[in-house]
């Protein structure tokens, strides 16, 4: 009989191994993260911030948020419902890409796109739902970039039956409308945003009724709407509990590269907000901060909007038009125009306060790359590795190809591991207008 040489492509972990409690960095952190303020000109505080969310997040969200606990037991339920989701999302090696690129490293994916929503949100929407349907919300409200946390929720909160109220960020909107026919199909009530539904979304129509928004108006209007509508308000991002529920993909992945005997030089992830790259890097993170590695982690960004390469580091709204909270993290200004891009999903003048923290005190580096050279590694990972990557996600995989051919030209035997945030099938748009197809 013939035998096959058989070499792992996908590292899969049992669902039995799938982890049971998500690694909250807070206690780790090289020194505090410099609380909230409440509004332009007060003091910094919290207890104040956190009054604030009262009625809006679950109050186990508002426990999380500035939880010392390092681990957080994730709920039976919300268990089986990664199981059912197909979590564990593998580890791919990518065999063929490296092939092509005739490199001595070795290139690793963790797969979110393989989740049946499109993307990571999928994570941490599953266990909100969970949290504010046990706090007696019946509707789920949230504000959504790209579309993927929106299709998530529309999905998870039909499955649950709850209400889901979807504000989409204007120019995503009109640019993806398959995402917005998905959500109608789970029966989701979706407005682009801004929206004529709240105060805020009124005064930026009022000035230009074709505003094409931004994540951060969209989070305010959500939140705004929420209040207004005894809903719960969803949050896809930029909050602390949001990176710690993420920590799932970073636990399973690092499990993963244990059982492939792999040790990370090169760990790489997009940024919008920072909950994906932080959910991916937070059990790393944690070991470089133990001394128990030295691995690089990379935070990638568009060139058009990457405030951790070329923004400041200071206090600065979510959105503009508003009068509060501030968070301390990397900005370009909240009045800052980002122009229109495929990686709806990166659009955010800020980044998370925790990985501002981490980039301030260089225990993660940040770089950004050119819309077209990101579209190409999409292309290259479609022709190589027969899946088509979120344009956010090709991201990562731009850098992961840069680093491993400067592995080749040393000879180096690197292993990379680069985060696939989701999947592209709805973002070919994006991706025929920018290659030109
Ligand atoms: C596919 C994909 N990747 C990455 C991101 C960025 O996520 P985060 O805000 O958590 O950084 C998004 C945000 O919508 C996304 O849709």
């Amino acid at each position: 009989m013939q035998t096959l040489d058989v070499k792992a492509e996908r590292i899969v972990l049992p669902q039995d191994d799938i982890p049971r409690y998500w690694h909250n960095l807070l206690p780790e952190l090289p020194e505090p993260l410099p609380d909230p303020i409440p509004e332009v000109g007060g003091t910094p505080s919290r207890k104040r911030v956190m009054d604030m969310m009262e009625g809006v997040w679950a109050k186990e969200h508002i426990r999380q948020e500035y939880s010392d606990e390092g681990q957080i037991k994730i709920p039976d339920e919300v268990i089986n419902y990664y199981l059912h989701i197909g979590r564990p999302t593998p580890l791919h090696r990518a065999r063929r890409l490296e092939e092509y690129l005739k490199t001595s490293a070795r290139i690793y994916f963790k797969r979110e796109d393989t989740l049946p929503t499109g993307s990571f949100k999928i994570n941490t929407v599953i266990s909100q739902i969970h949290y504010a349907m046990k706090e007696g919300f019946d509707i789920m409200a949230d504000g959504t970039g790209a579309g993927q946390t929106g299709c998530a929720v529309a999905a998870v909160s039909a499955t649950m039956g709850v209400k889901a109220k979807i504000f989409m960020v204007r120019s995503s909107y009109l640019q993806k409308p398959l995402r917005v026919a998905w959500m109608k199909m789970c029966g989701a009530d979706i407005k682009p945003s801004p929206s004529n539904e709240t105060e805020l979304g009124r005064s930026y129509l009022k000035k230009n009724p074709e505003d094409p928004g931004s994540l951060g108006v969209t989070t305010v209007e959500t939140m705004d709407w929420a209040k207004a509508n005894k809903a719960f308000g969803l949050q896809g991002s930029i909050f602390n509990y949001v990176m710690t529920q993420q920590s799932i993909m970073g636990l399973e992945a690092k499990k993963q590269l244990e059982l492939a005997g792999e040790k990370p030089d090169v760990l790489i992830g997009c940024v919008g907000a920072g909950s994906n790259f932080m959910g991916f890097s937070i059990p790393f993170i944690s070991d470089k901060l133990k001394g128990k590695t030295s691995c690089r982690i990379v935070d990638v960004r568009p060139d058009e909007c990457a405030p951790e390469v070329y923004g400041e580091y200071r206090y600065d709204l979510l959105s503009p038009g508003t009068k509060g909270p501030l968070y301390k993290m990397y900005t370009l200004g909240n009045e800052f125009s980002i122009p229109g891009l495929v990686s709806e999903g990166l659009r955010f003048h800020g980044v998370a306060p925790m990985l501002s923290l981490l980039i301030n005190k260089k225990i993660v580096e940040a770089t950004s790359v050119k819309e077209k050279d990101v579209m190409e590694a999409g292309r290259l990972c479609l022709e190589k590795e027969n899946f088509l990557p979120a344009p956010e996600s090709a991201h990562a995989i731009k850098i992961a190809v840069d680093e491993a051919l400067k592995a080749k030209q040393k000879n180096e035997k690197k292993v990379i591991v680069a985060h696939i945030s989701g999947g592209g099938f709805l973002d070919i748009g994006g991706y025929s207008k920018v290659l030109n197809l």
